[in-house]
């Protein structure tokens, strides 16, 4: 792994989630032209930059994925990533992870929420004749990056050479390198159920203290903690996953955007597997009694080599 490969990815797909996020969601009109697509994704860093430069210190990024049911229309003369699949919908007892259209997912990150909304907007026209933007969701940072269960999120998450190694293909076509595996999933919390659970209780179902962030010991960390179910481990090696969740919502209604990155995505279906699906001990990941996935879509993340093809 090599400084080389960093500089193959988008610049968002390593970065740490910003204090304000938008996420948006686009499904392909039928029968659109393949020149209109082209023009559309030439847009996307035009964009990027003309808004970027209003205020340098908002660190503003775009972070553009492709789903396998897209990736034709998006790109017809490239070959889709070699472990690209749409997501399978999974199901157990009251537990279910849906599986929901998208084609293109777009992720805006930086400081400042009228930045992302100005460029959420002409992203939607850009892609107005060839795509309807069918979900867009403005998440933000909540106190020290909680979710609105209130417990600190992205403690664990891998930095420096490890991020990199958890997060970008190497194995694939040159013009594949430096991209990366995506699975999004839109949970809306029942906060009212969680707010009734005691503290120690919420401590377990995480696996992590409430107020100091600390994992529980082994010996008190039961089986079906969040942080033991959604943990993949292969041969005792531990493979880690990139997590950029931001909170998004109100007090009506609110949950996690759940943005999980990872070089393989056998790491994320593996996890998700082992959170939904109850173990023989009848053990399942306790946090899915509190929230409730409303999407689930996978995508790749291109490399920036295949982002610039479109550059002028
Ligand atoms: C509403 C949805 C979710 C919430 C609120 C949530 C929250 C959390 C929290 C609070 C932690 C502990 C702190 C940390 O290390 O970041 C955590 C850890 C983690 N979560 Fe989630 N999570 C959600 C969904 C998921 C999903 C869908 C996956 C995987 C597909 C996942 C994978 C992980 C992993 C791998 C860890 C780190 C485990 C470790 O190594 O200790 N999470 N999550």
């Amino acid at each position: 792994m090599n400084a080389m490969l960093s500089e193959r990815a988008q610049p968002g797909t390593l970065s740490n989630p910003n204090t304000f996020a938008e996420y948006l969601t686009f499904v392909f009109k039928t029968d659109v032209n393949a020149e209109a697509v082209s023009d559309a994704f030439a847009k996307i860093q035009i964009i990027e930059k003309s808004i970027g430069q209003k205020d340098s210190t908002a660190d503003l990024s775009f972070t553009v994925g492709v789903s396998h049911h897209g990736w034709s229309t998006a790109f017809p003369a490239t070959a889709v990533p070699a472990l690209l699949q749409d997501f399978k919908a999974m199901t157990d007892g009251e537990r279910n992870f849906p599986s929901t259209p998208g084609d293109i997912f777009i992720m805006i990150k930086s400081e400042r929420m009228d930045l992302n909304y100005q460029a959420a907007k002409y992203l939607a026209s850009a892609f107005a004749d060839v795509a309807t933007l069918i979900e867009d969701i403005q998440g933000f940072k909540y106190l020290d990056s909680r979710d609105m269960i209130d417990f600190v999120d992205g403690t664990e998450n891998p930095k420096n050479a490890a991020r990199m190694n958890a997060v970008l293909v190497v194995d694939d076509l040159d013009i594949h390198q430096g991209g990366s595996y995506l699975t999004v999933q839109r949970y809306i919390d029942r906060q009212g159920l969680w707010d009734k659970q005691a503290t120690e209780y919420q401590e377990q179902v995480i696996g992590r203290t409430k107020l100091d962030d600390i994992e529980l010991d082994d010996d008190v960390k039961p089986a079906w903690a969040h942080n033991n179910k959604s943990k993949v481990i292969v041969d005792e090696k531990e493979i880690k996953m990139l997590r950029q969740n931001r909170p998004y919502g109100n007090a009506m209604e609110h949950g996690t955007m759940f943005i999980g990155l990872t070089a393989s995505p056998v790491t994320m279906s593996t996890s998700l597997q082992q959170m939904i699906f109850a173990d023989s001990n009848g053990d399942y990941d306790r946090l899915l009694d509190f929230v409730e996935a409303k999407t689930g879509t996978n995508y790749f993340i291109i490399s920036q080599t295949l982002l610039d093809t479109f550059a002028d």
